[in-house]
């Protein structure tokens, strides 16, 4: 990776950069590393990335700061400074990208979501993404979008990966590192698809991904599970080409019920969904049965994503909203990557 050698620190104003990186939604997904240091996953996973759910994140780069600080905020509590295991995960990526770009300098982090963390809307994929980024921003850095992928990969947060990029994405598991990065499949424009995340709860998980990865090969489906997400990729990789919705929504909805009986079937079992779960997905084929289209996926956590072709979100929408089961709904459409800004957070 090619950096820019950066001088006489303490003549540089400010090393500081703010970026805005994207969630996204694995329409396959990424289940099990087969390195963890190296964030290698199992398996290659294929994701959409969303419109409107966010992280900003500000980093600044300076020796007026004694030690790192990191603080973050989501929707529904205000910006806190965080220790413990949260700040160490940071910090250690700080550590990657103070040293790519020369600087022994202590930084300051604050990263806002506009959406809960930690319960199934993927946080820590644009949270890792946006951190990446604002510190390749704020050093200077030159590293092309491939190289910032795997750069992100490293942070520990594959889904973060994928999060680089707009429209339809795919990770590449691969076999070596330098070739574990993910790429865009299609630009947002390519199909107007709607993802309606409703929040069926805003508790934070119990279980992390971080454990849930390390369980996977407990599960007695662990083989089949990667047989099937391999078949799964070539279906989706079709559907996506043929822009076929019946097909990529058969897929994916199946895939998510692959992988959770994977985790359930983990040793300790991983059980992610709650009784509002179940009744939306039961919903979802009442919806179907009424000549809607609409396939649904849920991450590591309770709330449930509503693929549909955006065309059909309107109608959607009004339906879910009148369940007694959602919290919250975000309509999302397919959005771009992520982006550079100069509205700093402090
Ligand atoms: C189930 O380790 O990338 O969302 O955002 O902390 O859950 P978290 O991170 P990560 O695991 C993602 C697991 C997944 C599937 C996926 O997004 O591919």
């Amino acid at each position: 990776m090619a950096n820019n050698k950066i001088g006489n620190r303490s003549e540089e104003p400010a090393l500081k950069g703010t970026a805005v990186a994207p969630s996204n939604i694995a329409l396959s997904k990424y289940w099990g590393k087969r390195n963890d240091e190296l964030t290698l996953p199992l398996n290659d996973s294929i994701s959409m990335t969303l419109s409107e759910v966010k992280t900003v994140t500000t980093v600044e780069f300076s020796n007026k700061y004694q030690e790192d600080v990191v603080a973050i905020g989501d929707s529904s509590s205000p910006i806190t400074q965080v220790e413990g295991s949260k700040k160490k995960r940071v910090v250690k990526q700080l550590n990657r990208l103070r040293k790519a770009g020369e600087t022994n300098f202590p930084a300051k982090v604050v990263s806002k979501n506009n959406f809960p963390m930690g319960t199934g809307i993927a946080s820590s994929a644009s949270a890792f993404s946006a951190l990446t980024a604002a510190c390749i921003q704020a050093l200077n850095l030159k590293a092309s979008p491939q190289e910032q992928s795997i750069l992100t990969r490293l942070a520990g947060s594959g889904s973060a990966t994928r999060s680089v990029f707009g429209g339809f994405v795919l990770w590449h598991a691969a076999d070596n590192s330098d070739e574990s990065y993910a790429e865009q499949l299609y630009s947002p424009d390519y199909w107007d698809l709607s993802d309606v995340i409703l929040v069926v709860s805003e508790e934070e998980k119990k279980h992390s991904s971080l454990f849930g990865h390390s369980l996977i090969k407990t599960s007695p489906f662990f083989k089949a599970r990667l047989e099937f997400v391999r078949k799964t990729n070539e279906q989706l990789l079709a559907a996506l080409e043929n822009k076929d919705f019946k097909a990529l929504g058969e897929a994916l909805e199946r895939e998510m019920f692959v992988f959770h009986s994977t985790a359930m079937t983990s040793q300790p079992s991983l059980l992610y969904w709650s009784p509002k779960t179940i009744e939306v997905l039961k919903q979802v084929r009442q919806l179907r049965q009424g000549g809607l289209e609409v396939y649904a996926t849920l991450d590591a956590g309770p709330n449930v994503h509503l693929i549909t072709p955006t065309g059909q979100a309107e109608k959607l929408v009004s339906y879910v909203k009148n369940l007694k089961l959602v919290n919250k709904i975000y309509h999302c459409r397919i959005g771009e990557g992520v982006r550079y800004t100069n509205q700093h957070l402090f």
